[in-house]
């Protein structure tokens, strides 16, 4: 899929921007600090409605129009995205236009957010957004899935199964509601000693939408390991290194540690016995409805729920040891690379259309074998959008080949033909 023209009102740097895009790689250079990751991020926000950066999501607001007394003020991002599956017809659907708002009002002396999702000019819910637009998103700072928490991996996880999977998308929300109330109902518990027969009817409804989350989770991942196992030993190393990458479920009640005493030796027993069943939800749900029932009296004890999809984790071992704790920052630059790559194979092999590909300052972290291979993944690819303050960390050959934005102070132009004369000297971040 592509997009053929971007619109931001009113978001960060950007006043007003109209940008027609085309198909293939698009490069947008200029100095730090001009918008170009902005840019990017305007496209990830649309296609995830998250901002990999922002703490807030009113912080996307253009602050010069975010005055406090203003009554009401409004930053509107709009994408028409063209797929490239053809219908029954034969002929290519016609593009779709996909905005979201964020709304910041005033009323009373209070100040209200809100957001809204619009598809060809109809309000959705937000979710509906999901799928619509997809994309894979590459960042310096990706590294830290590795090293990070479990939150962020699994972040990430449920990011890349939202958009290619509807199924999933549903299921996790639904999944995310019956949590809190169960977690609800085992304070009320623990704290008045009533409302057993409550947590009972929350566990099983629970367990129904747990048991699709960990088997659509099991199914990609093993997908996913499969792919970036092989791009790992065949395309980045020259066959010298093995990563395994594996999906850790939390489908055991066995309290999980930290660090050295993570207990992964069980989480790896309900990986292996997840893939074994992933087929049978029915089961799947039973066994983490047994789950349920023996950790119930940590759980009321806890007041919040402790086994289940909401505390799995993924890792990769490389060469047999965990790449957290024993691999090198180049080793675990690879994997991370690999993961991207089979991730793009991945949701392409899904839904049948490409990803869209956001590239914000990678390439300058890599070394030229690396950064060649990613190159030519990302030639392949329908559309591309990369940014970087140096366009000689590119070939020419590379650079005849893609379409050139020049970025500066939130407004975009074309770039002339020869840029290396016209770029100014960049300065290093
Ligand atoms: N909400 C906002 N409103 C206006 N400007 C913003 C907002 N958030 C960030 N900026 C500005 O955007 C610029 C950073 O843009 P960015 O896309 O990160 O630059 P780069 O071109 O280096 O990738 C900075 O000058 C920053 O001050
Ligand atoms: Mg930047």
């Amino acid at each position: 899929m592509f997009i053929n023209h971007l619109s931001l009102t009113g978001f960060r740097n950007y006043s007003r921007l109209e940008q027609d895009l085309a198909q293939g790689i698009t490069v947008l250079h200029g100095n730090n600090a001009q918008g170009k990751t902005n840019l990017l991020e305007s496209i990830y926000y649309l296609a995830t409605t998250r901002s990999p950066y922002a703490e807030s999501d009113q912080q996307l607001i253009n602050w010069n129009t975010n005055i406090p007394d203003e009554p009401i003020v409004v930053a509107r991002l709009v994408a028409t995205v063209q797929s490239q599956v053809k219908e029954s017809t034969g002929s290519l659907p016609e593009p779709k236009t996909i905005e979201l708002r964020l709304i910041r009002e005033l009323k009373n002396g209070s100040t209200t957010f809100r957001r809204e999702a619009v598809i060809n000019r109809h309000k959705v819910r937000l979710m509906d957004l999901l799928g619509q637009l997809r994309v894979v998103l590459f960042l310096p700072s990706d590294l830290e899935l590795i090293t990070g928490s479990p939150t962020a991996r699994r972040r990430y996880l449920d990011i890349t199964l939202c958009q290619a999977d509807p199924v999933y998308l549903r299921n996790l929300s639904s999944f995310n509601k019956v949590l809190d109330q169960r977690n609800a109902a085992l304070k009320t518990l623990s704290e008045t000693g009533r409302g057993k027969d409550v947590v009972n009817i929350l566990s099983e409804r629970l367990a129904e939408f747990a048991a699709e989350l960990f088997a659509r989770r099991a199914k990609f991942m093993l997908h996913l390991a499969q792919e970036a196992g092989r791009i790992h030993y065949e395309d980045l190393t020259g066959g010298t290194e093995t990563i395994k990458l594996g999906y850790l479920p939390r489908l055991t009640s066995t309290k999980v540690g930290r660090g050295a005493n993570d207990n992964s030796e069980e989480l790896l027993k309900s990986a292996d016995w997840l893939v074994e069943h992933m087929d049978d939800i029915n089961q799947i749900a039973r066994k983490y409805s047994e789950i349920l029932q023996l950790s119930l009296d940590k759980d009321i004890l806890s007041g919040v729920t402790q086994s289940g999809p909401h505390r799995d984790d993924w890792r990769f071992w490389v060469n047999g040891r965990h790449l957290a704790h024993f691999g090198s920052r180049g080793q675990q630059r690879t994997a991370m690379l690999a993961l991207k790559i089979a991730e793009i194979r991945q949701l392409t092999v899904t839904t049948g259309d490409p990803p869209i590909l956001l590239l914000d300052e990678v390439a300058s972290e890599l070394d030229e074998h690396r950064r060649e291979l990613l190159l030519a993944q990302i030639s392949n690819s329908g559309q591309a959008i990369l940014t970087t303050t140096d366009l000689s960390i590119f070939s020419d050959s590379f650079l005849n080949d893609c379409n050139k934005l020049h970025v500066s102070n939130g407004l975009v132009s074309e770039t002339a033909k020869t840029p290396s004369q016209d770029e100014p000297i960049s300065e290093h971040a």
